[in-house]
């Protein structure tokens, strides 16, 4: 496949590359109000602020009041993104949610942001790769551009983290918060308003345990026993995930930038998952890159699954450190296990 970055900027984009068509037209973020410090969590689990700290990078996160839900902030995402662009919701062909904790089992929330937004004439599904989730779904939604099937599709990744957390389990709770965000997927006349590069995704299923919520399934439907025995809460191995995150992303990343004839040095700007600040700098030294070119928010929202790298988008775009033309890489690491990488130009 010939890479779309051998073609001139105002050239039309060619229409051999599937990954040249769709571009990221605007963006919008939605987190909750309410903060939880780590001052909040050595009140709730013994741990302390300067291991949270030093560990991960987080200094708080926010979680949501009861009652509010994935669809809430999603519509009011996916609303923002809207605005942004300057499209009415009636103009939306098809809507993608990113989530591990959507309203309900079922119906799927697209379904219900569908309705929250107005969206009268799009179908939508959500999907469903945990902190992967946003780069994958980006990437279905790329297809359905590129192949001119749609013209807007509107993407979101968003986690109500809270809501799968057990506060009593410290090697979790100090990780997760809530938020995310929703982006509108368009059509690009050129190269210079904004394109996809190219993507590599990898899951690993083999590592599934080691970053699961076992109950509530069809392996271990709901009972008092579930319930009793916490199952409906995230359990990590947080060692093997942070040693897989720290291997497997910065790899996936080397292997995308190589095989476009790119290293770390061409990136404008590089907006990784939000896992863990550790994490974040091994890939940061792995792809020889310095901190500057780097997003990162985890002080502020912690982890926050799908919805980590639109807010990471949402903090580049208001410190204005997101500028048409940039060449932007993206990784993502989580729950699968599964990783992936994605690259584009920026094109407002
Ligand atoms: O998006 C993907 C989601 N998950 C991840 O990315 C998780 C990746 N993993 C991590 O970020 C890290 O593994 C954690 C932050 C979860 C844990 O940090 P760590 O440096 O890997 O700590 P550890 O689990 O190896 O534990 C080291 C020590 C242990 O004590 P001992 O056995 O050495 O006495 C733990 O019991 O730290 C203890 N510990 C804590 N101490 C204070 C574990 N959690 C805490 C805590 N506060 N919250």
């Amino acid at each position: 496949m010939e890479s779309i970055l051998n073609t001139p900027a105002n050239s039309p984009i060619s229409h051999k590359n599937n990954f040249a068509l769709a571009r990221i037209a605007s963006v919008g973020t939605a987190v909750p109000t309410r903060v939880l410090s780590n001052a909040d969590l050595e009140k709730m689990v013994e741990t302390t602020d300067q291991w949270i700290v030093e560990r991960t990078g987080i200094k708080q996160r926010y979680i949501v009041e009861n009652g509010v839900t994935c669809s809430d902030l999603a519509a009011e995402a996916a609303k923002k993104a809207l605005a942004n662009a300057g499209v009415p919701a009636t103009d939306v062909d098809l809507i993608i949610v990113a989530t591990v904790t959507p309203d309900m089992m079922l119906p799927a929330t697209a379904c219900l942001v569908q309705h929250k937004i107005g969206a009268t004439k799009a179908w939508g599904f959500d999907l469903s790769i945990a902190c992967s989730g946003f780069l994958y779904a980006m990437q279905v939604a790329v297809q359905f551009v590129a192949n001119g099937v749609h013209k807007n599709v509107i993407v979101i990744g968003m986690d109500i983290m809270s809501s799968i957390i057990d506060y009593t389990d410290r090697q979790t709770c100090i990780i997760f918060g809530d938020g995310g965000g929703a982006v509108l997927i368009q059509p690009s006349d050129v190269v210079e308003n904004g394109c996809f590069i190219d993507f590599l995704h990898e899951v690993d299923g083999s590592g599934g345990d080691f970053l699961c919520l076992p109950g509530g399934g069809s392996q271990m439907p709901a009972s008092e026993k579930t319930v009793a025995d916490k199952l409906h809460y995230v359990k990590q191995d947080g060692p093997v995930v942070f040693k897989f995150a720290s291997k497997r992303m910065p790899e996936l990343c080397a292997r995308l930038l190589e095989r476009n004839g790119l290293t770390g040095a061409d990136i404008d700007l590089f907006i990784p998952h939000q896992a863990n600040l550790r994490i974040i700098k091994a890939a940061v030294d792995r792809l020889g890159m310095p901190m500057e070119k780097v997003i990162v928010n985890i002080d502020e929202y912690g982890n926050t699954t799908a919805g980590t790298l639109p807010l990471a988008i949402g903090t580049a775009l208001g410190q204005g450190r997101l500028k048409k033309g940039d060449l932007v890489l993206f990784a993502a690491m989580g729950a699968g296990l599964s990783a992936g990488a994605t690259l584009m130009r920026w094109g407002f």
